[in-house]
């Protein structure tokens, strides 16, 4: 089988989907790995390291006329779809709740296509979730932004000219990247503090040294491990519950999402207006709206000196890593689905039904928004 590394395109997104130590990995299996020309460069893979084990390197339009499955990280673009054919499987994140369109114009050419964003949340698809992997990353690297953003450092510092006192960090949404969030900004020696619809957290929260702040969350309802939309009640709930930590905290950490739906509103602009001066919010989840009011995506806004800086969860700036982890998630993935270096095809099996989107340009049921 014919394995094509298609090189990502989206504005900004240094990160490659298949790293050569995976590639080799899936050569040694016998498959053909076929990588665009310089897909691997924001993730410091140079061409030579692919060809080095065995892979060839070729222009785009080579390899989606090559490959039998077509690799990437982002949604396929316009322009890729043009080059895309009935017998091609597609194997990328595709967001498939929000991007009706695309699903549409991969079954109308006939394609069959895969969502790595549609991973089930079970122990056995762990090492094949790309959300986790990447999430996990995205958490890490908000807490180094926001130091850097900072105008204080994380640390009881004792000196002899006297007592620095630790910043204070509030992480709203306990999921992977809060998760990692909490853990980081621990380790590097703030008081932190965390909030999740999700009642469940609390314990994760606390067995990471970090205080939880329990908002009563009755009536609420949590889907397959994800959270649903929260009501009005629960967010006005949730603000006064949290509004004391948030106006004395030097950093916020925001990753709250609810799959293929706007991201929560948490924080107000009448809210920022009573956080401290010097403060920063990482809104992580401006991808999709945003959980502060304020928050414009790649874009830094300061309002009564409150920095509100809006990000996505992709782990762009830790390519290298991120690039890793995502291969070894894709191998695992691409291992799960094939025997004898074919599909299977098991169609009732959950990992497969669930991230099957369209096969042979059928809409399965997974891939329906309507
Ligand atoms: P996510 O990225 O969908 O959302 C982040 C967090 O925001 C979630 O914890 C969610 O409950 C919270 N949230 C949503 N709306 C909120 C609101 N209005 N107020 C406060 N918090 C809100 O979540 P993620 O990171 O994908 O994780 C969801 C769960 O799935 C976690 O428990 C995670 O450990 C679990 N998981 C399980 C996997 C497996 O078993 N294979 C793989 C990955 C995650």
């Amino acid at each position: 089988m014919k394995i094509g590394v298609i090189k990502e395109t989206h504005k900004g997104d240094k990160r490659v989907s298949i790293s050569p130590n995976i590639a080799k990995q899936l050569i040694d299996k016998g498959f053909e790995v076929l990588v665009v020309k310089d897909a691997g460069e924001g993730s410091k893979y140079k061409n030579s390291d692919y060809k080095e084990i065995g892979a060839s390197v070729e222009s785009r339009g080579v390899v989606f006329k090559k490959a039998e499955v077509l690799i990437k990280i982002n949604p396929f673009d316009e322009e890729e779809l043009k080059l895309i054919d009935k017998d091609h499987i597609l194997m990328s994140q595709l967001f498939h709740k929000s991007n009706p369109a695309l699903i549409k114009t991969i079954a109308s050419i006939g394609a069959s296509c895969f969502s790595m964003d549609a991973m089930p949340r079970i122990s056995r698809a762990q090492d094949m979730d790309v959300l986790s992997s990447q999430n996990n990353l995205a958490g890490y690297k908000a807490v180094i932004r926001g130091a850097y953003e900072m105008t204080k450092i994380f640390p009881l510092m004792m000196t002899a000219a006297g007592t620095i006192t630790p910043s204070r960090v509030l992480v709203y949404g306990v999921g992977v990247a809060g998760l990692q969030a909490i853990a980081t900004a621990k380790r590097l020696g703030a008081v932190v503090e965390a909030t999740d619809i999700r009642l469940e957290t609390k314990e994760q929260t606390e067995s990471l040294g970090a205080k939880f702040i329990t908002v009563d969350n009755e009536g609420e309802e949590s889907e397959g491990g994800y959270a649903k939309v929260a009501s009005k009640d629960y967010a006005r709930r949730q603000q006064e519950a949290v509004n004391k930590s948030l106006f004395k905290a030097d950093l916020v950490i925001t990753t709250a999402m609810v799959p293929g739906r706007r991201s929560p509103l948490l924080i107000t602009k009448e809210q920022v207006a009573e956080m401290k001066n010097g403060a920063v919010i990482i809104d992580l989840a401006a991808t999709q709206g945003g959980n502060c009011e304020l928050s414009k995506l790649n874009k830094t806004v300061i309002q009564n000196g409150v920095k509100i800086i809006g990000t996505s969860i992709s782990p762009e700036s830790v390519s290298t890593n991120a690039s890793d982890l995502y291969a070894k998630n894709m191998l695992n993935f691409i291992l799960h689905l094939t025997e004898g270096n074919k599909f299977k095809w098991e169609l009732d099996e959950e990992i497969t039904d669930t991230t099957l989107i369209v096969k042979d340009g059928k809409i399965r049921q997974n891939g329906k928004t309507e």
